[in-house]
């Protein structure tokens, strides 16, 4: 369970003494329940996913839901309160702008998965369901698609807008036990939430059929992102850090190599994760890219953290921002360096 991630529970142990502890911030995500990483002196992981895939191992039973003393299966619990408590109303203000930046994303990923007329796919983790809609375009009316997510306001909007061919569901991608499978399995910056991965994954191959195939698009880590690096460095000379982050969050996948060992020991085969580097687009102006960036992940958390404090502050970090953002401004507007991993795999055709 994230609330159980503790700041004490990820210090450094003494087989991994020389690693400091960096915390990867969390899009929208209070301070409380956000991830702790930890990193060697030269910025390497030290593969957290793989120590709770060990941990899982050693025991299977859990499959990456608590057990309720009834019996009942509870996973998620806190990013499920998040989503639909806390980010619901803060992604709302800026769903235009994130629909605008993440769609290069998505395409590239979709384009990876190559969907065929006439194949079913599931949509991990589809928010406004904006990925939901491409996918049911490329399988067409003889496919289907079924939209799965967390927050409730988030499929409302999506269910408001839904092709003939695409359905949304309320459910725990970790958890739910999908009735009949998928030829498809997609995911865009949707799959680093989970609070057991090596469950999650697990979960999504069974839900393709035998031969079916997985794409998802995650983000790597800040500091190759100056979409959040540069409101954060800017924010640095007025405002303390937020302190390091605990639970999963949106960079909770962004070493490559981990992610592959958790693809294969999840079973699937030919798992592949590759660099993918798309301009992120931040705005028109550099005014709008700096009211958005503001908004997002890591920047929103030290201004929220800082409070009534940051209100004084707040034109001359705008400012600041505007200034720093100009020499990215070109003919299509704001467009910063980003960089993203494509992971494919596939589900034996053996089962
Ligand atoms: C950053 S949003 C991504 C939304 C969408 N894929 C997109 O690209 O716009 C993260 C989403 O993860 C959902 N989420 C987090 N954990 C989940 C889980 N275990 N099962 C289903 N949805 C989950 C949240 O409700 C939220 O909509």
């Amino acid at each position: 369970m994230v609330g159980t991630h503790r700041v004490a529970e990820a210090a450094p142990r003494k087989d991994v003494r020389p690693f400091k502890m960096i915390g990867l911030l969390c899009a929208g995500v209070p301070r409380a329940a956000r991830r702790l990483e930890i990193r060697d002196l030269k910025g390497r992981t030290s593969l957290p996913l793989l120590e709770r895939a060990n941990a899982r191992a050693r025991h299977p039973a859990s499959h990456g839901a608590r057990q309720t003393c009834d019996g009942r299966s509870v996973a998620n619990e806190e990013q499920r309160r998040i989503w639909n408590e806390l980010n619901a109303p803060r992604f709302f203000a800026v769903r235009a702008e994130l629909e605008r930046s993440l769609a290069p994303f998505g395409h590239a990923a979709i384009d990876a998965l190559a969907p065929h007329p006439g194949e079913s796919a599931l949509d991990v983790v589809c928010g406004f369901g904006s990925t939901t809609a491409d996918l049911a375009a490329r399988v067409g009316p003889s496919g289907r698609v079924l939209g799965i997510d967390l927050c409730e306001p988030f499929l409302a909007a999506a269910r408001a807008e839904a092709p003939r061919n695409a359905k949304y569901l309320c459910v725990d991608a970790q958890t739910h036990a999908f009735d009949s499978p998928f030829d498809l399995c997609f995911s865009r910056f949707g799959v680093m939430f989970f609070d057991d991965p090596p469950a999650a994954f697990a979960n999504l191959r069974r839900a393709l059929r035998p031969g079916g195939r997985f794409a998802a698009v995650v983000w790597a880590a800040p500091r190759q992102n100056a979409w959040v690096e540069l409101p954060v460095r800017v924010l640095a000379a007025y405002l303390p850090p937020s302190p390091p982050p605990a639970g999963p969050g949106p960079f909770s996948l962004a070493d490559p190599g981990a992610f592959q060992q958790l693809l294969t020991r999840a079973g699937f085969s030919r798992p592949r994760v590759v660099p993918l580097s798309v301009p992120y687009f931040a705005g028109a102006t550099v005014e709008a890219a700096a009211l958005l960036l503001l908004q997002l992940g890591p920047a929103a958390a030290v201004l929220r953290d800082a409070g009534d404090a940051a209100k004084p502050l707040r034109p001359r970090i705008e400012a600041d921002l505007r200034t720093a953002l100009a020499p990215f401004l070109g003919p299509r507007g704001v467009e910063l360096p980003a960089a993203a991993f494509i992971a494919t795999a596939a589900r034996d055709a053996s089962g």
